[in-house]
């Protein structure tokens, strides 16, 4: 009888309304929400498994937080880079625990016939039809009977308040852990765009590379985060912190005071390359463009636009005024979100052959 009613609950009946989950699996976090609830799970994209047994143990913060002091039999993974998925099994792995974890609690309340799960999800414009079949197929394999791809600067417009489908043109700029997109939207698709990889990640690589050639210092990822978010400023902010890390000379743990302007040297050349890009969209944007976007300035999504004062930075580098979009790390989710409560611009803007 218990089985009858366990497989019961399986089955998917086609006139039932799906249950939309939003799902914007970014190259650091992976963000869920459900259309009338919110934002239900903000997590690491990252996962631990057991080399000898093949198991993934570790998943999220968890996985995050012990990056760099596990044994030699545990292999911590960032199944997403640059916003696509590397290690589809890992992916696989991890976005069933977070839908485990965060969705079904709200399936329990449909006791017997459990409505089809419907995903939304986001891929950047630039990737190929492999690596947006490779989503659909890590939704599918968690247990999505439908799924909707969009392109992801579409949806962070979305998530930003723009009407997209007006033909009053908009530059946004995505700025995240693993790309920054920069994009002119205009009549509901994409005018101009341009894609860097050297966003938050790089940049803590940058960190890296520095403070070893500075001071024979080699960092971990973490304190290589920490660097970056607790000093880098263009408020002329000047801070200091103490790290440790291992000297090249001897192998031994060192400590060193770091300042915010070392942090700003090492990541300079970054952000003169991310500017020089802007300027290069906006130079080969049609000339109707550009005086609307003169007009309106420059929107910018992504967590990395935490780095205070950044918007000055640009604004003084470009000569237009450059707005910070509110909440900007959920900019994304918050674009699937409103798309779920609109079938008809899901469909119009999801990606029919996959
Ligand atoms: N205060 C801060 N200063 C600098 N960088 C920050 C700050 N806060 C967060 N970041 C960086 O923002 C990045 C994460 O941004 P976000 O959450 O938008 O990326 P994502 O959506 O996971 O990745 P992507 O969209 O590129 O696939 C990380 O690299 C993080 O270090
Ligand atoms: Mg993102």
């Amino acid at each position: 009888m218990v089985n009858v009613i366990e497989n019961l609950k399986k089955i998917h009946l086609p006139f039932f309304t799906p249950f939309f989950v939003c799902l914007d699996i970014g190259t650091t976090i992976t963000r869920i929400a459900i259309p009338n609830k919110g934002i239900i799970l903000s997590e690491p994209t990252c996962i631990g498994q057991n080399t000898k047994t093949h198991e993934y143990i570790f998943f999220g913060g968890e996985a995050q937080s012990i990056i760099g002091k596990t044994p030699n039999f545990v292999s911590i993974v960032h199944p997403v880079v640059n916003g696509v998925i590397s290690d589809f099994d890992a992916q696989v792995a991890l976005t069933r625990k977070f839908v485990e974890q965060a969705v079904y609690p709200y399936l329990k309340s449909f006791s017997f016939l459990r409505p089809p799960l419907a995903a939304i999800s986001a891929v950047p414009h630039r990737a190929t039809e492999i690596e947006q079949k490779a989503l659909a197929e890590v939704l599918s394999k968690v247990g999505f009977s439908s799924t909707y791809i969009i392109e992801r600067p579409i949806v962070t417009a979305i998530g930003g308040g723009i009407n997209i489908f007006t033909h009053r043109p908009h530059l946004i700029i995505d700025m995240g852990g693993g790309l920054i997109e920069l994009t002119i939207i205009s009549g509901g698709g994409i005018v101009v765009e341009k894609t860097l990889k050297n966003a938050g990640l790089a940049m803590n690589h940058l960190i890296s590379n520095y403070i070893y050639l500075k001071y024979g210092l080699i960092l971990g990822e973490a304190t290589c985060e920490e660097l970056k978010t607790s000093l880098l400023n263009f408020n002329d902010d000047a801070k200091t912190i103490m790290i440790r890390g291992k000297s090249l000379e001897n192998g031994l743990p060192k400590s060193i005071r770091i300042k915010s302007a070392e942090i700003k040297e090492a990541v300079l050349s970054s952000l003169i390359q991310i500017a020089d890009v802007i300027k290069e969209v906006i130079e080969i944007a049609p000339p109707e463009i550009v005086d609307e976007i003169y007009d309106k300035g420059i929107l910018f999504a992504g967590q990395m636009t935490q780095i205070p004062g950044i918007d000055r930075y640009f604004s003084q580098e470009l000569k237009i005024n450059c707005v910070i979009l509110d909440d900007p790390g959920n900019a994304t989710i918050r674009g699937l979100m409103r798309l779920a409560k609109n079938p008809a611009d899901l469909d119009r803007l999801s990606n029919p052959t996959i």
